[in-house]
């Protein structure tokens, strides 16, 4: 972790000088023929147009995706080469799950405070409409073998075991490998073992809604979502996310029935983020730098932390256990925040983690004095969450702090916090300062 503070140089602070994302869709909607490395090519070279940054000075691209593309497994280099970027700029993809482009963003960060770069373009995108089905491990033993077969009646053998269900496409696995359980089925055993009710998810479901409906419906979103006119007609531009309602009615969400529980269950597809496509990006400076280039940015990396919980118990409580280092880091405490935007994987685990930030007992379990703080509901996901805009996994960090940073800049404040959990127990918080 580096911060301000940290580095000890007047121009070590790390700019965030603009970010853009694509309007988020539903899987197999107005995204379905194009792949995650389509959508990160459009936001990048969109941004680079819109920040007027001769792709000459960026020095490093770090981007990510978390269903792969086994076509183009290193996406970042990909998006380098795929735009006006120069082929000489390099590029390494990450992956941590729904954090990806917090780690994106942070990753180039350290590179940046080592004294490695100067300008550097970040992001994550991924395509649910997208995803690489497999082959069964029968059938692709067989292919090796008849690979390496040096007769026909050798290659035939190769296959002869095989039976008609070894032939069965084998979708990508949203399960956690060690436990086994998807992540709605671990939202679930934590409203179960938090008493979290299906009113409360619901409630904050249709809140998520409500004010991204009411986000979209002011303009506040219309500076960081860029059009995207899709091929090969080019003839309807996709100008809002598709997944927002904005007829939003508590009383639809209660004739939902559970998914990952049916017969027990209080998750649903209302207080659950949907499946979706998307992709953002972001481009950070040196504060030396983009002084120089004559940029005014829209704020700075403060901190930021990462931290990991057993994913067999309550996998989506990362937040709260990130946020607290990141804040300790910054030298703030959760009360000095002018907002909060935190992932909304689902409606449950948003529920788990602020009880569990305002709770005494939580706070001991992490060896702290005092609750780590109440959040306030009128700087909590102030446009809307995850639940509502959509979550293209690798996509939302970079959506989050591109959305906190312009709020910031409009209410004329401070600090932010942005936070996710992610999959294997992770949670990703960063704190950023929007330019004064
Ligand atoms: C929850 C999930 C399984 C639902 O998938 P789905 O069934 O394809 O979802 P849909 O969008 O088709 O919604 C199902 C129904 O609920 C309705 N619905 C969904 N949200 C609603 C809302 N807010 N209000 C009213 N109705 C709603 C839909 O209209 C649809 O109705 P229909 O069947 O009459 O068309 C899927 O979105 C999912 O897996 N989400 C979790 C993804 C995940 O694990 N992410 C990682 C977290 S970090």
């Amino acid at each position: 972790m580096q911060s301000e503070s940290s580095t000890g140089s007047a121009s070590g602070r790390i700019a965030i000088v603009q970010g853009l994302r694509t309007p988020f869709a539903k899987q197999g909607t107005l995204y379905k023929g194009l792949s995650a490395l389509e959508l990160a090519k459009i936001v990048v070279s969109e941004l680079l147009q819109r920040a007027e940054l001769d792709p000459r000075e960026v020095g490093l691209c770090v981007f990510g995706q978390v269903v792969p593309s086994l076509s183009a497994p290193n996406i970042a280099r990909e998006v380098v080469l795929g735009t006006a970027m120069p082929k000489n700029i390099e590029a390494f993809s990450v992956s941590r799950a729904c954090a990806t482009s917090l780690q994106s963003m942070t990753s180039a960060a350290e590179a940046m405070l080592a004294g490695q770069h100067d300008v550097a373009v970040t992001g994550g995108a991924d395509s649910a409409s997208d995803v690489p089905f497999t082959v069964s491990k029968r059938l692709a033993d067989s292919l090796v073998a008849a690979s390496k077969a040096r007769s026909l009646a050798e290659k035939l053998s190769a296959f002869s075991r095989l039976a008609p269900r070894d032939f069965i496409p084998v979708p990508p696995a949203l399960k956690e490998p060690t436990t086994g359980l998807t992540m709605g089925e671990s939202a679930e055993k934590m409203a179960k073992e938090a008493g979290i009710s299906r009113e409360e998810q619901d409630a904050l479901a249709h809140r998520s809604h409500v004010r991204a409906a009411e986000a979209w419906r002011r303009g506040v979103f219309s500076d960081e979502v860029m059009h995207v006119v899709p091929g090969p007609r080019y003839d309807s531009p996709i100008t809002e996310d598709n997944l927002v309602r904005k007829d939003s009615s508590l009383e639809a969400y209660a004739r939902l029935k559970p998914v990952f529980d049916r017969k027990y269950g209080t998750v649903t597809a209302g207080n659950s983020s949907p499946l979706t496509d998307g992709a953002s990006a972001l481009i950070l400076m040196t504060e030396g730098k983009a002084r120089s280039l004559g940029y005014s940015p829209l704020g700075y990396l403060k901190s930021w932390a990462y931290a990991a919980v057993d994913p067999a118990g309550w996998m989506l409580m990362g937040p709260s256990y990130a946020s607290p280092i990141a804040l300790d880091r910054a030298r703030l405490r959760l009360r000095d925040l002018d907002l909060i935007e935190m992932h909304e994987a689902f409606a449950a685990q948003v529920l788990c983690n602020k009880k569990a930030v305002a709770s005494e007992d939580f706070a001991e379990k992490l060896g702290r004095s005092e609750a780590i703080g109440d959040i306030d509901e009128e700087k909590f996901n102030v446009h809307g969450g995850s639940i509502a805009i959509g979550h293209p996994f690798a996509a939302t960090g970079a959506r989050l702090v591109t959305t906190t940073l312009r709020e910031l800049k409009r209410r004329g404040a401070r600090y932010g916090l942005v936070t996710a959990c992610a999959a294997g127990g992770l949670g990703a918080a960063v704190v950023v300062e929007a330019e004064q």
